[in-house]
């Protein structure tokens, strides 16, 4: 999937912001099934963080009530800018390392809707605090979480827990469905998973023939 996400930007020029904006945007689709009033995101600071906050940004536009949890300021050209965005659109983002557990519980108990956008594929080590905490809570909330791409702490090949690991009602999986989703018993983390176009055209290879002569 990272070899399709590398095609699709670098080799046919799909702008990695094109590809974040769908994503988000097909994340607060499904989101918005729910008919929730308000919506607590968690945003870690890689892309699957961005694809978080887009879909803050659409979800704002259609009157829903976001607040942002995040844990350092994003590491990447296209989440910082959709974080820059939600800064001026003055939603609010609340930066983990300062919320007490008091806080943090009280803004799950208002959320109707969780949106888990911490990891992505890009999950490299197994999970450690503060996220592992941050997935525990997320996982006591009694309203559905949706899951961006994959379960956090989810292993993108293996489909294994690393060490601590999302169970969502949804997964919103882009452009195709993961490795990690052949594993058994990997359905009691993803919940029912939907697959995104995120406008990853096919391979030519799986593309429906044509003559060649047009
Ligand atoms: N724009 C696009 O082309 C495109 C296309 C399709 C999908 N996506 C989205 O992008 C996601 C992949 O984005 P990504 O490659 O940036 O990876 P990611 O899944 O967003 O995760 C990478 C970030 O998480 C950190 N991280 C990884 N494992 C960690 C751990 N155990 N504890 C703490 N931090 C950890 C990394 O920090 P370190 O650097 O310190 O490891 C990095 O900041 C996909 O899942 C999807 O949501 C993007």
């Amino acid at each position: 999937m990272q070899g399709i996400d590398r095609w699709a930007s670098g080799k046919l020029g799909i702008p990695s912001l094109l590809l974040m904006e769908n994503a988000g945007l097909a994340v607060a689709a499904e989101v918005l099934k729910f008919k929730p009033r308000k919506v607590l995101l968690f945003c870690g600071s890689g892309n699957n963080g961005g694809d978080g906050f887009v879909a803050a940004r659409h979800l704002a536009g259609r009157a829903v009530e976001c607040a942002v949890v995040y844990f350092q300021r994003p590491d990447k050209a296209d989440p910082e800018l959709n974080f820059g965005v939600l800064e001026r659109m003055r939603i609010p983002l609340l930066v983990w390392g300062r919320l007490t557990k008091a806080r943090r519980r009280a803004l799950l108990r208002r959320a109707d809707a969780v949106v888990d956008a911490i990891f992505g594929i890009g999950i490299s080590r197994d999970v450690a605090e503060p996220y592992k905490t941050a997935i525990e809570e997320i996982n006591r909330s009694k309203n559905p979480v949706v899951s961006v791409d994959i379960p956090s702490g989810m292993n993108a090949d293996t489909g294994e827990p690393m060490g601590a690991c999302v169970r969502a009602t949804r997964t919103v999986t882009l452009a195709l469905p993961k490795l990690a989703f052949k594993r058994k018993g990997s359905r009691a983390h993803t919940g029912k998973v939907v697959v995104a176009n995120i406008s990853i055209p096919p391979r030519r290879d799986s593309r429906p023939s044509v003559s060649g002569d047009f």
